[in-house]
């Protein structure tokens, strides 16, 4: 094994290079061993310190002498810095001048891409594609790593089922059997396959926010969270625990309180299920502030909160400095103990070392790399290739789209002209000025072949106030100042010398992401007129909406012929859009979160329990589980998408009418392409207990493929069902398949599938 002598402030410390065996591990102890043997008690509290670095700490943290609290020893990690320079003086600083020469970890938020930017993490998970989630993954990686950053605050899995929460768009929507392979897909992406070993173009992943953060109380963020154990095991940490058995190496605390105690503080959660049960081995991080807001939640001051925390099992304190100005005091009243600040240490230190930071602390920081490595043509094509994956085709009457490059194509709405736009909420490492705007894209798709017209028709809503809340960070789409009858009526007259009219309307990017919740979550009032308006033209027209979350497009659907869900899909967005919209591609994406009619039907989501007075048919019955004024249905499915051909499914054939659980049965159905042209199609397979010793939900995703068909090509579409498909949580909590009936269910959309049953002996 090869030796690395590594020299720290003129302290000479002996580290090895490791392999992922136990020797490794016991490389890794040895070596930290004596690294915590030469360190003082505040020299460990400090590694578990994670300050923000920039402006957003100005006034929030007690100490804005960032690089004086480094030399000191008071500092574990930095987050959000970009620049590979900035952040080699600053591991500089650590490395050089502090007493042990402890190597800092840098973190950001890369949760869709680095520099070149993918779709927001819902795009990604509407594209059903594993590889491709890994493969964006892994680019953002390759960039980030070259540019100083060796851990990602990502993948984002809270299961979210209700849209009004802004933060659905950072997520993987509603089911938790999608939402694990997407997890898994995210880790592996980052980190490899070896969570133990590190190469130098690969960074620490990081799933949050454990837990259950998608479910706050009405999708006001930041809000309460309160529901049964069987609801978490079933449905809500499957993605964390996916993700935690794909090694991730490390884990965010959530803001919300789990059970009465706050996720930050939650023994139960962050040890006894996190570490005990799931068997993690890497460190757990605090959300921004997260310690300091448990004074807010009200259950005591910082030195109190502080310690909670340490003894729930958090080993890091993002931006809070609670362990940094409470610990020692707290270790000398024995309100904890030595052991609890060790064992925190300790993984901060372990993640460091499989990071190769302590062999080389300049690994992630090389130049040379990031000139060569960040924004490639390579990568670009791949974002341009995964974005136009992530789209779906939510309605197209008499297959309006594609589009002829012909003609004169009218450009309408308040989106059709932003770059900053574009790229998506949470793009922290893009440069804004890069993407094309949609306008762009289309005049260089065409080229001469047609004539491109664009106004701009209205601002984004209405309300001066709400647009300003909307469009924060940078991304203002300045507010146009004629008045909303003159830009309407250029509309008018672009839409008239058209043959087509492309409407590109929804959200902001900023209207979805962090603390941003809507009570309305339509098309922006302004934008919902000129629709309307264009519609009563009779001129054909083409909805490219934007969306970090499900609307309501109830009136869209009955009115609109053309409708493609572009979410934000990154620096590519406007050419791969470009793609779908003449035919170049074939759109593929499903949707990961169902699109309800109407705010009131929140939480609408498909794998709901039937309750004892289901409604059977589709229109209203006095008595039954419905509404008076509304149906019970979405307007658009989870698992729902369109193509430019058509798919037809047979019956649904299973290979015996009975399985043990040690057996398995193969479920085939019949898929043809009955178009005219080559499409995907995500297969989709859901599983119904229809007898359990706890009511089951109505339809449970079990399996999903990608399947491509020429025009008029044919396939048997095989899955394989085994006892791992069938099994839940119990009302004990016990991981158990049950014998009985179950209903097997495969096709194009969850509201749309062919079926079968079988019996579990
Ligand atoms: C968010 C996290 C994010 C963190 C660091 C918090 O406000 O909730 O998702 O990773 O900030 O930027």
């Amino acid at each position: 094994m090869r030796k690395t002598l590594l020299i720290l402030s003129g302290l000479l410390l002996c580290g090895t290079t490791w392999a992922a065996t136990e020797s490794g591990d016991a490389d890794m102890n040895r070596f930290i061993d004596s690294l915590m043997g030469r360190m003082t008690l505040s020299e460990k509290i400090g590694q578990l310190n994670l300050p923000a670095a920039g402006d957003i700490t100005t006034g929030q943290t007690k100490s804005s002498d960032i690089a004086g609290q480094i030399r000191q020893g008071n500092v574990g990690g930095l987050f959000n810095i970009k620049g590979v320079e900035k952040i080699r003086d600053v591991q500089r600083i650590a490395v050089e001048e502090s007493r042990l020469g402890i190597p800092l970890i840098f973190g950001m938020d890369v949760i869709h891409g680095y520099e070149t930017t993918f779709p927001i993490p819902l795009g990604l998970a509407a594209t059903w594609d594993m590889e491709a989630i890994e493969r964006a993954a892994r680019i953002a990686a390759v960039e980030a790593s070259a540019a100083g950053i060796c851990w990602t605050f990502s993948p984002m899995v809270d299961i979210a089922r209700d849209p009004r929460w802004g933060r659905v768009s950072e997520g993987i929507g509603e089911d938790p059997f999608l939402g694990s392979a997407i997890a898994r897909a995210f880790v592996y992406g980052y980190q490899g396959r070896d969570p133990r070993h590190f190469a130098n173009d690969e960074i620490m992943g990081c799933v949050k926010h454990y837990a259950l953060y998608g479910a706050v109380e009405a999708g006001r963020d930041y809000n309460t969270v309160d529901m049964s154990r069987q609801r978490m095991y079933n449905e809500y940490f499957p993605p964390y625990k996916a993700a935690v058995e794909a090694g991730v190496g490390s884990v965010m605390a959530s803001f919300n309180e789990v059970d009465g105690v706050p996720a930050t503080a939650n023994r139960w959660l962050m040890t006894d299920v996190l570490r005990d049960q799931w068997g993690f081995d890497g460190f757990v991080v605090t959300d921004y502030t997260g310690i300091m807001e448990m004074t807010a939640h009200g259950i005591g001051d910082l030195q109190e909160v502080s310690a909670r925390a340490l003894q729930a099992g958090i080993d890091m304190d993002m931006v809070s400095e609670g362990f940094l100005s409470t610990l020692e005091e707290s270790l000398a009243s024995q309100r904890v103990n030595v052991e609890e600040i060790d064992r925190a240490c300790r993984r901060i230190l372990e993640a460091k070392y499989k990071l190769g930071l302590f062999e080389d602390p300049y690994r992630y920081c090389d130049p040379q790399r990031a000139k060569e490595r960040i924004f490639t043509p390579e990568h670009c094509n791949e974002a341009r290739r995964i974005a136009a994956e992530s789209f779906v085709l939510l309605k197209n009457d008499n297959d309006l789209l594609p589009l002829r490059r012909r003609g004169t194509i009218g450009v309408v709405g308040p989106l059709a002209a932003s770059r900053e736009n574009m790229p998506g909420t949470w793009s922290v490492a893009t440069n804004l000025q890069i993407p094309q705007t949609l306008v762009e894209g289309l005049q260089q798709a065409v080229g001469k072949k047609a004539r491109i017209l664009y106004a701009r028709g209205s601002n984004i809503v209405h309300d001066e106030e709400l647009e300003k809340n909307c469009t924060m960070f940078g991304r203002e789409i300045p507010r146009d100042g004629r008045s909303d009858r003159e830009m309407l009526d250029e509309a008018l007259r672009v839409a008239e010398q058209s043959d087509v009219v492309i409407a590109a309307l929804g959200e902001t990017s900023e209207m979805s992401g962090e603390s941003s919740s809507l009570s309305q979550i339509g098309i922006p009032d302004a934008q919902q007129e000129l629709l309307q308006a264009l519609i009563a033209t009779g001129k054909p027209i083409v909805l490219v909406l934007f969306t970090g979350r499900p609307l309501t497009l109830e009136w869209e659907n009955e009115h609109v012929p053309s409708i493609l869900n572009v979410w934000f899909a990154g620096t590519e967005a406007a050419p791969a859009i470009c793609d779908v919209l003449f035919g170049d591609v074939n759109p593929s994406g499903k949707l990961p979160v169902t699109f309800p009619r109407n705010v009131g039907q929140i939480p609408l989501y498909y794998n709901h329990k039937n309750t004892g007075r289901p409604l059977l048919g589709d229109s209203f019955e006095k008595f039954r589980s419905n509404y008076l004024d509304v149906p019970n249905t979405p307007v658009y499915a989870f698992g729902h998408g369109l193509s430019y051909t058509q798919f037809s499914y047979g019956d649904v054939r299973l290979s015996a009418a009975e399985m043990t659980e040690q057996g398995s049965i193969t479920a085939t159905v019949r898929l043809t392409n009955t178009g005219k042209r080559e499409g995907t199609e995500v297969v989709q397979l859901y599983i119904r207990d229809l007898v359990g010793s706890t009511t089951r939900p109505v339809q449970e995703l079990k399996g999903f493929q990608r399947v491509t068909l020429k025009a008029g090509e044919s396939r048997d579409v095989r899955f394989t069902i085994d006892a791992s498909l069938l099994k839940f949580y119990n009302y004990d909590l016990e991981y158990v398949c049950e014998p009985g009936d179950f209903e097997v269910m495969i096709g194009g959309a969850s509201d749309a599938v062919h079926k079968a049953t079988f019996t579990l002996k």
